[in-house]
């Protein structure tokens, strides 16, 4: 039997790779391993919590609002709070920042403070809680300057290109996490009776071509032309002009998509739309954009705002908004390729 690579290991192995005579090649610091550790470690409790159900008392919707304006559901508050409680203490971070909080966590003076910046969505997928559909953990992470005392939002503020890891945790029929350090991603699954991520495949490919597009079909009659273009052609089919057949998928959990996508190719978007001009799209730059985005890059594909490259964007804001087309490069090509067509 071939040996079966855990997540621990498989991190410590890099870290091997940071110390030793491969130092600087795809390795990490021992700080950033401690940090991928715990996130992965939060991800088996809302793992568990999720697996629950109804049996937990985690289902349905809490009193608040998040700073989105979303009504948050008590899974979005729970998640939140299992990454937090898991990752602040053990004196890798400086701060978090995340979907479901308005302004930046840091980390409270009682326990050390390091040197990363850890960003989330806790719960991505919220709306498929309540009816036992996919949904799922993304987060990023960034080097705080070492200029400048004490750690600000500003510090957040920082292109996708700058990512030191990122990733994201699926619980759907299997819990899967997917990482990237910048040298292609890896997918682990959960192995709940060891209680351990366990390496699946390593060297992830989307490939460049699909037939396969993911986008909200109710809001067509919102989107720019350059949108409507591109999936009026898909929707044409075989004797349109991009002579062959289309199919669709929108499972409306970001991570599913992407996670679908990683594993057999195809285009997701989610477009800049007239319901609200001002906002530049409903999806967060710093949460799910980049972290997604340096995915897909890393496994060969493509991402854009229909205009850059998403890694590319200088964030002015944390809770920043951006329009989003990720997956099959030559897809997400043509669409950016449109938009300008039509500039
Ligand atoms: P979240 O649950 O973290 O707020 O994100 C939901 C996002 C994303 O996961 C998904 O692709 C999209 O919203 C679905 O939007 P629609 O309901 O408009 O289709
Ligand atoms: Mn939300
Ligand atoms: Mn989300
Ligand atoms: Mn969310």
């Amino acid at each position: 039997m071939t040996q079966r690579i855990s997540l621990t290991r498989y991190l410590i192995e890099k870290q091997r790779g940071h110390e030793g005579q491969l130092a600087g090649q795809g390795a990490i610091p021992p700080q950033l391993r401690l940090l991928l550790e715990v996130v992965a470690r939060a991800c088996k409790s809302i793992s568990l919590a999720v697996t629950k159900g109804a049996l937990g008392g985690v289902l349905g919707t809490a009193e608040s609002e998040n700073v989105q304006g979303e009504i948050q559901k008590k899974l979005d508050i729970i998640a939140n709070e299992v990454l937090i409680e898991a990752n602040e203490w053990g004196g890798h971070l400086a701060a978090m920042a995340s979907e479901e909080m308005e302004g930046i966590y840091v980390v409270p003076n009682r326990y050390p403070q390091g040197e990363y910046l850890l960003m989330f969505d806790p719960l991505d997928g919220s709306s498929n809680i309540d009816v036992n559909v996919s949904i799922g953990t993304i987060f990023s992470v960034l080097l705080k300057s070492p200029e400048g005392p004490a750690v600000s939002e500003q510090d957040f503020l920082q292109p996708g290109t700058q990512q030191v890891a990122a990733g994201y945790c699926l619980y759907g029929p299997q819990t899967t996490l997917v990482l990237t350090l910048g040298e292609g991603v890896a997918m682990f699954t959960l192995d709940r009776e060891q209680g351990s991520f366990v390496l699946t495949q390593e060297n992830v490919r989307v490939p460049e071509d699909t037939q396969e597009f993911a986008v909200n079909m109710s809001n067509m009659r919102h989107w720019d032309e350059p949108v409507k273009r591109y999936i009026d052609e898909c929707l044409q089919g075989k004797d349109g002009p991009r002579s062959k057949d289309f199919n669709m998928r929108w499972i409306a959990s970001m991570v599913a998509d992407v996670h679908r996508i990683l594993t057999r190719g195809g285009v997701f978007m989610y477009p800049w739309d007239k319901r609200e001009p001002e906002k530049p799209g409903k999806l967060r730059l710093m949460y799910e954009a980049n972290p997604m985005g340096w995915l897909i890059e890393q496994a060969g594909g493509a991402a854009t705002d229909g205009k850059q490259r998403i890694l590319d964007i200088q964030p002015t804001k944390l809770h920043q908004r951006v329009a989003v087309f990720l997956g099959s490069k030559n897809e997400v090509e043509r669409a950016t390729r449109y938009h300008s067509e039509a500039a």
